[in-house]
């Protein structure tokens, strides 16, 4: 069944293609079971390149015909590669007739259907899956696309750009045909057919233009697309206002599709998305759900500049468009948060994510650079790596250029390259050059390391006080631990923004050695040198120095605070990052030392008082506090220890988490009364950090019960549970009482399942909640493997899989790793079972394992074996083949 050859490709082989293509004429006629495409395309030679074959891309395609200049032509087949070895020297018109099967698409990569529907999905080689071609970001054409297809089934058709023409044809089809005037690569193509209704507003740019936006999605969704209309506008505002970028089409469409490999595709002018990524009302989403709506509808938008304007050369530079869109939509999600403390809010939700997805993987098997050496399959490179270390590098740009400066930058990347296929080097460039002479123009080259180096570096802070000569030296050093491949790494350039903080929680003014003038409050030092040290004068008193503000770089910091020291940033630290990162080291400091010792965890006074100060606190935030009295999840506190035991780590959490939810108790039950949010839902920061808090307080009550002897709070979860007007409380109500293993638990799911049966992303998260269930006595095992058998439960909907596979085996690491290793043997029977339907996918799971050398016996012994039995079996995808090759490796 395989037909994928297991090449290495790296980056260093890239070649231009032999071949330009400059436009291309698509006719579908769409049918599920066979549909036949005819490409009719303009060719010419690529004269800076060796003269030499024509070979084009196809997979699981029916060739019929061949044509070259309207005349049949010899071909022949080169493993997954059509050939032509006569292809003539002047430029010529080739047309290719071919089949494909949508109806069997069971990868929804290519052309698939999904719910009586098709679908494309072509990032990155999915359009060889179509018809032959030259699938590769650096072939550019212009597309006009006509689609045929039975009407009474199929009314809705679309592609790229703009819609030409449409009418009906005999047999009871009809036709559109469709124009998109941007030169763009194969990969941004993209057409639906279907039974679809849309949501339309018109909007009007600066410049006057206007423009038709629409929501398509199935019947009966439509009321669910207001706030992804919403977000859309937003975001052509925000892109206009912060970086002078316009809509550049008359419409911009987004399809929502139920079975889809990721979050969205940002295709010109016809971005594809999960309806998990698309669909949200106050019944049936929560606020999470909505802020991720918000940011996937702004990051696809945003694509459009970066990404589809400017895209990428080759799949090395992946990060290019990325990276950099990541970073744009986590600063337009900043600005539509509002005030400091709400985009500090957003600050450490993007970094808890990064150190709780990317830190690990970038110290486990598959650890690669931002702009990877090589690859066997590109779909494997899609990692939190790419998109959010990358998003961390360009950060980094902007903190050493300032913000203006960065946008400059991006200016003249645009003035270079609009309308090329570039690489991260022609961005780095464009940024330092409307630079000169800053931070990061003089050191560019060593700043560049940050795409050629993989590891998370560590770097270590200490300082000395002179009390005689009132100055403090803060002596910065770094290293970045070896990873596959990469045995020794060289300094990087690493801004650490900072201040310097009295014990008594005031401000001191910073002043360099050597610097004429004070410089204010607050600084960015630039660590270059493998140690540093850099002298404050003029200073009163022994400092706190609080570092790495706002998370200035994605590094591991030791700064070597006590416990006296981090107690004075977490309650007087101006920058609101630190003040939360201070509350985690605290909880992690406790955790660490009681997994070291292996003695049980007694939280002491000065701790739980601290906690409740912060609950307590009349001026914070409710989203901050809830942050902040959330402990550090059980993944992260897994990197801080050289040898993992994730029984171990759970019971101490699940300590520490049962004495918080003891010691407050009252302040809990005050948190929760304070925090009630009157009148209708709106998914506002300060409504929904204040349904957060209210849903931390809730299950800690609950959680705390059993000991209390108390019913009550178990009794209003469920009245809650059972009585709430939006998602997020009745989704917090019921984990509350799930997670806890409270009596009334069972009762609130099954009546959760009926309520709302008919709504898949609802189910999804029926089933996701009870993937991470935390584990007591095998309970939480035995129920997900039960729940696979569930009418509900398919591996064929990646959304479902995901729900129940990937919370168990990625999110519940007490329920997964099992000293008789049966999560071991279910993941690996999962993972190949869905091998078979979806390499993607099946991929995703098998990463599980990427960090199984660093398991405590009996856990690494019984995972190597569990990954053994996948690599034995023979027609692997490469996909899968290649993550359990590294994970061996
Ligand atoms: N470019 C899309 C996005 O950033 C994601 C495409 C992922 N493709 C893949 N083969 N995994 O939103
Ligand atoms: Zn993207």
């Amino acid at each position: 069944m395989r037909e994928g050859t297991a090449t290495l490709i790296r980056r260093e082989d890239y070649q231009a293609p032999a071949f330009w293509i400059r436009t291309v004429d698509l006719t579908f006629d769409l049918d599920p079971a066979k549909t036949l495409v005819t490409a009719k395309m303009a060719l010419e030679r690529n004269s800076a390149v060796a003269h030499g074959p024509l070979r084009l891309h196809g997979e699981a395609l029916n060739v019929l015909r061949v044509l070259i200049n309207g005349e049949s032509v010899s071909f022949r087949q080169d493993g997954n590669e059509l050939v032509i070895d006569n292809a003539p020297d002047a430029d010529f018109a080739l047309e290719l007739r071919n089949t494909c099967a949508p109806d069997k698409n069971t990868t929804l990569n290519g052309l698939y259907t999904s719910g009586g529907s098709f679908f494309t999905q072509c990032e990155a080689e999915g359009f060889r899956r179509i018809t032959y071609f030259l699938d590769r970001p650096d072939v550019m054409a212009v597309y006009t696309v006509l689609l045929r297809a039975d009407k009474a089934k199929y009314p809705v058709l679309l592609s790229n750009g703009n819609l030409l023409e449409s009418g009906e044809l005999p047999n009871g089809r009809h036709f559109a045909k469709w124009h998109d005037p941007f030169p763009k690569p194969s990969y941004l193509f993209a057409l639906v057919a279907g039974d679809l209704v849309a949501r339309e507003q018109r909007v009007r740019t600066r410049a006057g233009k206007d423009h038709l936006l629409q929501v398509y999605v199935r019947r009966g969704d439509l009321e669910k697309t207001e706030h992804a209309m919403n977000s859309l506008i937003a975001s052509i505002v925000w892109d206009e206002a912060r970086f002078n970028l316009p809509l550049d089409l008359e419409r911009f469409m987004i399809v929502g599709v139920s079975d889809f490999n990721m979050g969205a595709m940002e295709n010109k002018g016809l971005n594809i998305f999960n309806t998990s990524a698309l669909l949200a009302s106050p019944a049936t989403a929560t606020d999470a759900d909505f802020g991720r709506i918000e940011s996937i509808v702004a990051h696809e938008y945003f694509h459009n500049w970066t990404g589809n304007r400017v895209t990428c050369r080759d799949w090395f530079q992946l990060s290019l468009k990325e990276g950099l869109t990541v970073f744009r939509d986590q600063e337009f999600s900043m600005d539509m948060a509002g005030g400091a403390s709400a985009r500090a809010v957003c600050r450490i939700q993007d970094v808890r994510n990064l150190r709780s997805a990317q830190f690990p993987e970038d110290s486990g098997a598959m650890a690669h650079p931002v702009r990877p050496d090589s690859y066997v399959e590109i779909n494997n490179f899609y990692t939190t790596t790419i998109y959010e270390k990358g998003s961390e590098v360009v950060r980094m740009y902007q903190t050493l250029v300032g913000r203006a400066g960065f946008e400059a930058g991006l200016k003249l990347y645009f003035e270079r390259h609009d309308g090329q296929a570039v690489t991260c080097d022609d961005f780095a460039a464009a940024i330092a050059d409307a630079n000169p002479g800053s931070a990061l123009t003089t050191r560019l080259d060593a700043f560049k390391r940050w795409y050629s180096q993989a590891g998370t570096p560590h770097v270590q802070a200490r300082g000395a006080y002179d009390a005689a000569a009132q100055s403090y030296t803060l002596t910065l050093s770094q290293h970045s631990p070896a990873t596959p491949g990469q045995p020794d790494k060289l300094p990087q350039v690493i801004p650490v923004a900072m201040g310097l903080l009295s014990h008594e929680g005031q401000a001191l003014t910073l002043h360099l050695q050597g610097e004429a003038a004070a410089i204010g409050a607050e600084h960015v030092l630039v660590l270059e040198q493998p140690e540093q040290s850099f002298v404050f004068i003029n200073v009163a008193c022994a400092p706190v120095p609080s570092l790495l503000r706002g998370f200035s770089a994605p590094v591991i910091l030791d700064d070597g605070l006590s416990d006296a020291e981090l107690l004075v940033l977490l309650q007087h630290d101006s920058d609101a990052f630190n003040r939360w990162e201070a509350g985690q080291r605290l909880s992690l400091n406790r955790i660490l030392a009681a997994l070291r010792s292996g003695a049980a965890l007694q939280l002491d006074d000065a701790y739980l008082g601290a906690m409740r100060a912060v609950l307590r606190h009349p001026q914070l935030d409710a989203a901050f506090k809830e942050l902040a009295l959330t402990l550090p999840g059980e993944g992260y506190i897994a990197e801080q220890v050289e040898i993992v035991d994730p029984q171990a780590i759970h019971a101490v959490v699940e300590s520490a988490q049962k004495q918080m939810a003891a010691a407050l108790r009252e302040d809990w039950i005050a948190a929760f009364e304070a925090n009630q949010v009157m009148g209708g839902y709106t998914p506002d920061p300060v409504s929904s950090g204040k349904r957060a808090l209210a849903n931390l307080a809730l299950s800690m009550l609950v959680l705390e019960a059993p000991r209390a002897q108390d019913s009550v709070w178990p009794g209003r979860a469920y009245q809650r549970f059972k009585d709430a007007g939006n998602m997020t409380d009745r989704l917090g109500a019921l984990a509350a009482l799930v997670n806890a293993h409270a009596e009334l638990a069972d009762s609130a799911l099954d009546r959760f399942h009926e309520l709302f049966k008919d709504d898949p992303l609802v189910v999804d998260k029926w089933f996701a909640l009870q993937g991470r269930v935390p584990e007591q006595d095998g309970k939480t095992f035995a129920r997900v493997k039960q729940l696979t058998k569930h009418a509900d439960f398919t591996l064929k909907n990646p959304n479902r899989a995901r729900s129940l596979l990937f919370s168990l085996c990625m999110y519940n690491p007490a329920a997964f790793h099992r000293a008789d290793a049966a999560g071991y043997v279910f993941w690996a029977e999962q993972v190949l079972a869905l091998d078979a339907i979806n390499p993607q996918i099946a991929s995703r799971l098998a990463r599980v394992m990427d960090r199984w050398t660093t398991l405590a016996t009996p856990y690494r012994s019984a995972a190597l074996e569990a990954i053994r039995r996948v690599a034995a079996k023979a027609d692997l995808s490469n996909d899968v083949r290649e993550v359990i090759s590294r994970a061996l490796a």
